[in-house]
């Protein structure tokens, strides 16, 4: 059986990516393929206990490796329980988020810098990789100005404040910003950046283009 096939989202948060995750999901399942979906942080039980931790406001306390070795332990649960026996058996995962947002986030926005990151990665991870990347780069002002509106209105409707990233300072999330970019820039082959602030409809088009063109080189032509 051959490997399934890994796709990440990635952006800021309020980049319109949850959003685009359902829309590629019903374009797949249009054409006969029905993706697995996933997220990070939770996605799993366990997962779902660490997210707390690490997006709850009032843990505002935690230290910039912890929150490191959560984000690293929440995505071995995820590989070991949801995203290996996927891949394993040939299917398509639809991951939002994956080991790039601890390299923005962490590695850019807490400023521990690259190399740190992917080594947790090869040693946690096994380097597992994403066949293809596609990272959503709105403007900074509308990406983070989003973000802030969706928190507000979340937390009115569930009572929890899941808000302790957007509650950084503009000048960590410009960080996280530049080191997407800087990722983009390493790996071409894999990640396809789409920049600018273009309407849910236009990204979702770059975002088909490129996922077709991924299954036809994996031998699974989308048709239709
Ligand atoms: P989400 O709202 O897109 O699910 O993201 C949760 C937050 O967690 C978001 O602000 C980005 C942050 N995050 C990290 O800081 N590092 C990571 O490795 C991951 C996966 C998410």
């Amino acid at each position: 059986m051959p490997r399934g096939l890994f796709i990440t989202l990635e952006g800021l948060d309020g980049s319109g990516k949850t959003t685009q995750i359902k829309r590629l999901a019903v374009w797949l399942e249009k054409r006969g393929v029905q993706p697995v979906i996933t997220r990070q942080p939770g996605g799993t039980p366990i997962g779902d206990r660490i997210r707390e931790i690490l997006l709850d406001a009032s843990s505002m306390v935690l230290a910039p490796m912890t929150e490191t070795a959560l984000m690293f332990g929440d995505r071995a649960q995820a590989i070991f329980e949801v995203i290996q026996p996927a891949l394993d058996a040939g299917k398509i995962v639809l991951c939002d988020r994956f080991t790039d947002s601890t390299e923005a986030y962490q590695g850019g926005g807490r400023e521990l810098g690259t190399a740190v990151v992917l080594e947790l990665h090869r040693l946690i991870c096994r380097n597992l990789q994403p066949d293809l990347t596609l990272l959503l780069l709105p403007s900074f002002d509308a990406s983070l100005a989003r973000a802030r509106r969706r928190n507000t209105r979340d937390e009115a409707q569930t009572g929890k404040n899941e808000n302790r990233f957007e509650q950084e300072q503009d000048a960590f999330h410009r960080r996280v910003w530049e080191k997407y970019r800087e990722i983009a820039a390493r790996e071409p082959d894999r990640v396809v950046l789409i920049p600018g602030d273009l309407t849910i409809d236009e990204i979702h088009e770059q975002i088909v283009e490129a996922v077709a063109e991924r299954l036809l080189l994996t031998g699974r032509p989308a048709q239709g």
